[in-house]
């Protein structure tokens, strides 16, 4: 097994990626597309200028990166976008991605720790980009800090940090490894074990559907998963303890709905005395309710600034953003006709559908409502109506957000 982490990156870069098969498109993270990135910090104002700075913190084989160059060479092409990595493999897989698709020249790569940031060699940035990594510092709260000490005023930031309810299967062969291991065992050797045993596990495992997803994918996935040198996880309240201690706040945890207990509750006593909770701890128990993220997803800022209120969806010059990642849900509402949407019992109907089917991503809320009323010959209020319940599904379930040019 590895000793150190950075040796670990640097013989197997993750994520896996092939630079040849990069195309413009391709690769979408989450929290990193601008009119969420603008929802959530500016009311919807997409106000990037050629001053906004964004660093990738640990950003690996260059996912995030790939696609912030796309989203900044669209909304503020002349803006910066930094790559930071321990591992130059790693790295020089993310440039080769980035080449691929022309946009090379863009960014800036370095290869440095993290806990460097505080001493202030690469500036402050806007937006900070850090998935899926300081689970992996000996020390997260050092790693929050440092990255804390580079973010701007009103700057917001994007992490993606384990979740354990999901994940105990994941530490119990974890540590079945490390107790098996031997010196001199090849890590070939260990990531055939790991196969082995997730194969034997019989379909009534409580994990094996999600076991066996991971195990099909590539070594690179095997060892950070199973073999890794050091991760931890994190709950609901332990996010909360994390951002505290680190001078940060959350924004939100999403998508909302996953960590919203009372949308699983019938109304009655139960659910009132949770609503009466604060929210960190409805969103605890959410969490437990739930009872399976492996990752929390969620936007982060300094503690104590004055929070631009969300956009609301009864501002009709707003223009309703479908993220990458709901335009599949949007296509089986639409085409395959679900109806009844869990765990509201939505009831969606033809107006909803006509809604739904006119938001381009450019179109303001005023046009779509008034152009869906002519079509269907309906009165405004029901549009109305109707387009508060499309944008409240898909609003939390992390589908849509609302954005506007100044
Ligand atoms: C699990 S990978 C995640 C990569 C990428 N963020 C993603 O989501 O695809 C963790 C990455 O963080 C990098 N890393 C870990 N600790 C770091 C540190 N202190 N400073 C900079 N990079 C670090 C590793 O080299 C590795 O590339």
């Amino acid at each position: 097994m590895f000793s150190f982490m950075a040796e670990q990156y640097e013989a197997y870069p993750y994520p896996y990626r092939n630079p040849e098969e990069e195309t413009i498109g391709k690769t979408r993270t989450h929290l990193n597309d601008f009119p969420e990135i603008a929802h959530y910090r500016s009311g919807g104002l997409m106000t990037f200028d050629k001053d906004y700075r964004v660093l990738v913190a640990g950003g690996g084989t260059g996912d995030a990166t790939v696609h912030l160059a796309q989203e900044m060479a669209r909304y503020c092409p002349d803006a910066e976008l930094v790559h930071l990595d321990l591992s130059s493999s790693s790295i020089n897989v993310a440039k080769k991605r980035l080449e691929k698709i022309g946009l090379g020249g863009r960014v800036t790569f370095i290869q440095d720790s993290l806990l460097n940031l505080p001493q202030g060699k690469y500036g402050e940035f806007d937006h900070i980009d850090c998935s899926g990594v300081l689970h992996h510092q000996k020390d997260p709260l050092a790693g929050a800090k440092a990255l804390r000490s580079v973010l701007k005023p009103n700057g917001m930031m994007s992490i993606m940090l384990y979740g354990l309810y999901g994940r105990l299967a994941v530490y119990e062969i974890q540590k079945i490894m490390k107790e098996i291991y031997k010196e001199g065992d090849s890590l070939d050797d260990l990531i055939r074990c790991v196969r082995q045993w997730i194969h034997a596990a019989p379909a009534t495992h409580p994990f094996k559907q999600a076991l066996m997803d991971v195990v099909e994918k590539d070594d690179n996935e095997i060892v950070d998963m199973f073999l890794h040198v050091q991760d931890r996880a994190y709950t609901v309240p332990d996010l909360y303890d994390l951002w505290d201690r680190s001078d940060l706040e959350l924004v939100t945890l999403r998508p909302e709905i996953d960590y919203n207990v009372c949308a699983r509750l019938p109304e009655g006593m139960l659910r009132d005395r949770i609503l009466e909770m604060p929210l960190a701890k409805q969103q605890a128990y959410g969490e437990q309710l739930y009872s399976a993220h492996a990752i929390h997803l969620m936007y982060v800022r300094r503690k104590g600034e004055t929070a631009t209120p969300a956009p609301r969806p009864q501002d009709h010059d707003m223009i309703p953003y479908i993220l990458p990642f709901g335009l599949e849900f949007r296509q089986q509402v639409i085409s395959i006709g679900l109806v009844n949407l869990q765990p509201y019992n939505t009831q969606l109907d033809a107006t909803h559908m006509a809604i739904l089917s006119r938001i381009d991503n450019e179109t303001p809320i005023k046009d779509i409502l008034k152009s869906t009323a002519q079509a269907l010959g309906k009165d405004k209020a029901l549009i109305e109506e109707a387009w508060l319940t499309v944008y409240e599904e898909f609003r939390m379930r992390g589908f849509m957000v609302l954005h506007k040019f100044p």
